[in-house]
């Protein structure tokens, strides 16, 4: 196994920061994996590096899962299980699902990283979150090297959350993920409203899964900037749930604050709106920025480092916290 040392990770984060590993090392399946674990306890687990902030160098064994392979596991005349290896590339997969008919990801097109991260957050878009077509998960504990499979009722899927991120964060690897998907009568979902008026552009009344992926990598290339060309980890900050008495109360100021009901006592607002009134949305600090097109999206014009991001971050934190009274919370893993 090759392990290189004093190794830029620039390359292995969106964001593009120049952190450096102290050592570094990519595994391609299961037993170079085991045999890592096995020989090293100070080590730092590297997926696809899309929702990372990296403020420091990484003192460790950078460990950078690239498990490939897609597999058909089982299926039926409606549905179809698919396992893909954690280091897949999520878009690509998602492509490749639509490319063989297999329908209940489209609407998760264009999302950076890597398969085996897509449960830790729930990643979501567009009405969709991985948990409606998650099935289970393999993962490997890292102190004792065996697997065990999670089913969906053990992962305590959220907005944006998992058992990954919270009781087993940092315990195990995930190596594998197997969704359930349709061979027929796709129940697509364009109720979001960018999705519709997107497909209406194209006078499409009867979407197939194609067409609303098509949709999603048109609205997402217009507002998200790419990694390959600015870096950033998507959304920076997750959308708050406020309860209904602040939100109230906020809103005889600021009547024209959007928000979405979650349940009887709670909303949610979307961060994106709060951080363009409160004046961000396309300004710029050294090389640390707000996104012009999209307020939630911190960017890295080129040589940020990560405490630079993490302090326009804390700026935006505490200007919508004394304006609205509202917390936001980062989405994005500082490091
Ligand atoms: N808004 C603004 N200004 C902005 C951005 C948004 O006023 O700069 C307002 C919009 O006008 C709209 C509302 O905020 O009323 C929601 O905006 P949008 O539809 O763009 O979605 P979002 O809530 O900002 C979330 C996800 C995105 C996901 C989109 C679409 C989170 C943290 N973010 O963003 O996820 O693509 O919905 O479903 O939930 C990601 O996680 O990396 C990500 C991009």
């Amino acid at each position: 196994m090759n392990i290189q040392t004093d190794f830029s990770l620039k390359t292995y984060n969106t964001f593009g920061i120049d952190a450096k590993a102290k050592q570094f090392t990519s595994v391609q399946n299961i037993e170079e994996l085991t045999t890592v674990l096995e020989h090293n306890t100070d080590i730092f687990i590297l997926g696809g590096g899309s929702n990372m902030l990296l403020t420091q160098d990484i003192d460790k064994l950078v460990v950078h899962v690239n498990l490939k392979g897609i597999s058909i596991i089982e299926e039926n005349e409606d549905s179809v299980w698919i396992k893909a290896n954690a280091g897949e590339n999520w878009h690509e997969f998602v492509l490749w699902c639509i490319d063989h008919n297999y329908g209940g990801i489209e609407n998760l097109s264009l999302i950076p990283g890597n398969v085996g991260t897509t449960p830790i957050q729930n990643i979501g878009a567009y009405g969709v979150e991985i948990k409606d077509m998650f099935s289970s998960c393999d993962a490997i504990k890292i102190t004792d090297k065996k697997i065990k499979t999670f089913k969906k009722e053990d992962c305590n899927f959220g907005y944006r959350e998992s058992i990954f991120k919270n009781d087993l964060k940092d315990l195990y690897i995930i190596t594998s993920v197997v969704f359930k998907l349709t061979k027929k009568n796709h129940k697509t979902n364009s109720s979001y409203g960018a999705i519709e008026t997107e497909l209406a552009n194209h006078k499409i009344t009867n979407p197939t899964i194609k067409d609303i992926s098509n949709a999603v990598i048109a609205i997402r290339k217009s507002k998200l900037p790419d990694p390959k060309e600015l870096g950033n980890s998507g959304s920076f900050f997750k959308n708050p749930i406020v309860p209904l008495e602040l939100y109230k109360k906020v809103t005889l100021k600021y009547p024209d604050m959007p928000h979405y009901v979650v349940s009887e006592t709670e909303v949610k607002v979307p961060a994106g709106w709060l951080i363009e009134q409160a004046g961000f949305k396309g300004k710029r600090f050294g090389d640390a920025g707000i996104h012009e097109k999209q307020a939630l999206v911190l960017v890295n014009y080129g040589n940020a480092t990560g405490q630079e991001i993490v302090d326009v971050s804390k700026n935006i934190q505490k200007t919508i916290l004394d304006k609205y009274g509202i917390s936001i919370e980062a989405e994005v893993n500082i490091i």
